[in-house]
């Protein structure tokens, strides 16, 4: 089998109330068959290869955790076709069951009042894992993270960053070919984040599962995804591997220019008629160009330059002999403002 997963012009929809009004209204609702329908997911095709990490990217309501839903058998598609390993996920829920592991944001999958080797030996028993499987698998487990001090606490007694761990570790338990993780770092704090980002690629390398994992967070996809797939209002908008992204806007290039010498002690208002004198500067010097102009949080000037319109050094030249600057910085365009630009552009 080539791939793992297969999605053929795959759609969603969802029948949802259209809600009235107040006290009369919510009784209104008990009987209504006023219903629109919202396309959560509008033909979404991907192909995915064993031990890949894909990257599903989109703003809210794209469409991100549907998707997982209906590959994981939760949800029956409304149209199109699915097949993980081979599968009908939702006709062989079961069988799919074996075959994947899934972590979903917020909501654990373990046991809230057991110790979490507990909860593993029920995992164990549940998927059948051979005691040498079993094994090998804390032993790995053991290696990568300090889970022996968790062993014995309860999920419940557990912070948010422990018990993503303990999700994550408990999805890869039974050694699925493909695991699911929606929205994996969401809430974490930056030490925490890099440590599940850590473990997510150590177990991928070491046993080759496919990882498809949902997020917001561009951390997460630069340290993790080779390849993306963006979706926003349930369409596909992209999907190819991100160096391919990143030389699509390789010509964008980010100049930050500071004009005073403590710029985060300006007002707001101060700060943005800052950056207004420089934008009118730039755009008179360089009429039939496009810029984006944006303030940084630290009150840097930030002009976003297309360099196969404009050299940026003609640009720091142009300003620095006619401008007061105190400080300039340069930067290549962030995975951030690539995808920014993705949704903007559609
Ligand atoms: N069970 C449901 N019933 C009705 N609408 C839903 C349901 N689940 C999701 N939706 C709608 O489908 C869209 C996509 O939701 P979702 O897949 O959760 O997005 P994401 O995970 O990308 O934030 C949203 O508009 C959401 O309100
Ligand atoms: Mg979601």
């Amino acid at each position: 089998m080539e791939y793992v997963i297969e999605l053929k012009n795959v759609d969603k929809e969802f029948k949802v109330l259209n809600r009235h009004e107040g006290l009369k209204g919510s009784f209104q609702d008990l009987f209504s068959r006023d219903y629109r329908i919202v396309k959560a997911v509008n033909d979404v095709s991907m192909q995915i290869k064993p031990g890949e990490i894909v990257g599903y990217l989109g703003p809210n309501g794209a469409g991100k955790s549907t998707t997982i839903k209906m590959m994981t058998g939760v949800l029956k598609p409304s149209a199109g076709e699915i097949l993980v390993n081979g599968k009908i996920p939702y006709k062989n829920r079961t069988a799919n069951s074996q075959n994947i592991g899934v972590v979903f944001g917020q909501r654990s999958q373990l046991w809230w009042s057991l110790p979490l080797i507990e909860s593993f030996k029920l995992l164990k028993d549940i998927y059948s894992i051979p005691d040498q499987q079993y094994k090998d698998m804390l032993t790995l487990y053991e290696s990568l993270v300090d889970i022996k001090s968790l062993y014995s606490k309860p999920v419940r007694q557990m912070s948010l960053g422990q018990r993503t761990l303990s999700d994550i570790l408990a999805a890869f338990l039974h050694n699925p070919p493909i695991v699911f993780l929606d929205e994996p770092t969401i809430g974490l704090d930056v030490s925490m984040k890099a440590k599940i980002r850590n473990l997510i690629k150590a177990l991928n390398k070491e046993k080759n599962t496919t990882v498809i994992l949902t997020t917001h967070d561009m951390g997460d996809v630069d340290a993790l995804c080779e390849r993306i797939v963006i979706i926003d209002k349930g369409t596909m908008l992209y999907d190819n591997d991100i160096e391919h992204l990143r030389q699509f806007f390789g010509a964008y290039r980010t100049l930050l220019v500071k004009t005073k010498k403590h710029p985060e002690e300006l007002s707001e208002d101060e700060k943005n008629a800052e950056l207004v004198q420089v934008e009118n500067f730039v755009k008179e010097a360089f009429p039939d160009k496009d810029f984006t102009f944006t303030l940084t949080e630290e009150g840097w000037c930030s002009i976003l330059i297309d360099e196969s319109q404009v050299r940026l050094m003609k640009i720091l030249h142009h300003l620095q002999e006619n401008m007061k600057i105190y400080d300039v910085r340069l930067e290549e365009i962030s995975t951030e403002s690539v995808i920014r630009k993705i949704y903007d552009e559609h």
